[in-house]
């Protein structure tokens, strides 16, 4: 019918329009290496496709990323947690703070345990036990509607890095 070839014309100018938008992109990269790189870095996260107590993992610039979502009921720490609605949220870069290896989660005791030298972490990102002394680092993030843009520092952000 003609709605569907005029649909399927728009599907394929979209294609098109990505395409070009790449090779435009890869052109000025070579110009502006730092800008582009940025753009690129950000981990969008829909805060309602997380689950309730129990972490979720992305990657941010190939770094692993732990979003922990609770209830607004549980205990809350201006420097790690933001709250936006109903929950509190601990944005965590799941890189051991001692010498950077990357901790397991462990769902059964609610740690982060790290294999190089046996360093434990709670749910929020506490150093527990082992040779950790720092909590799980927050990344950059900002809230933007309905999502958690991990990799641009917002107003709630740099609240926190100011208390902290
Ligand atoms: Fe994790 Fe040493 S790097 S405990």
């Amino acid at each position: 019918s003609d709605l569907h070839r005029r649909v399927l014309n728009y599907s394929f100018l979209a294609l098109v329009g990505i395409g070009g938008y790449h090779s435009v992109g890869t052109m000025f990269s070579s110009l502006e290496p730092p800008k582009k790189a940025r753009l690129d870095a950000a981990t969008f996260v829909a805060l309602d496709a997380l689950p309730l107590n129990e972490p979720a993992f992305f990657t941010w610039q190939k770094k692993p990323i732990c979003i922990l979502k609770q209830e607004a009921t549980a205990a809350y720490e201006p420097k790690r947690d933001v709250k936006i609605g109903e929950y509190i949220y601990t944005i965590m870069i799941g890189i051991c703070t001692h010498l950077g290896c990357v901790p397991k989660y462990s769902a059964s005791t609610k740690e982060f345990i790290c294999p190089c030298h046996s360093g434990v972490f709670d749910e929020k990102g506490h150093p527990l036990r082992g040779p950790v002394t720092k909590s799980l680092v927050t990344p950059p993030f900002k809230v933007q509607n309905d999502y958690l843009v991990i990799g641009e520092a917002g107003e709630e952000y740099l609240h926190m890095a100011k208390k902290a």
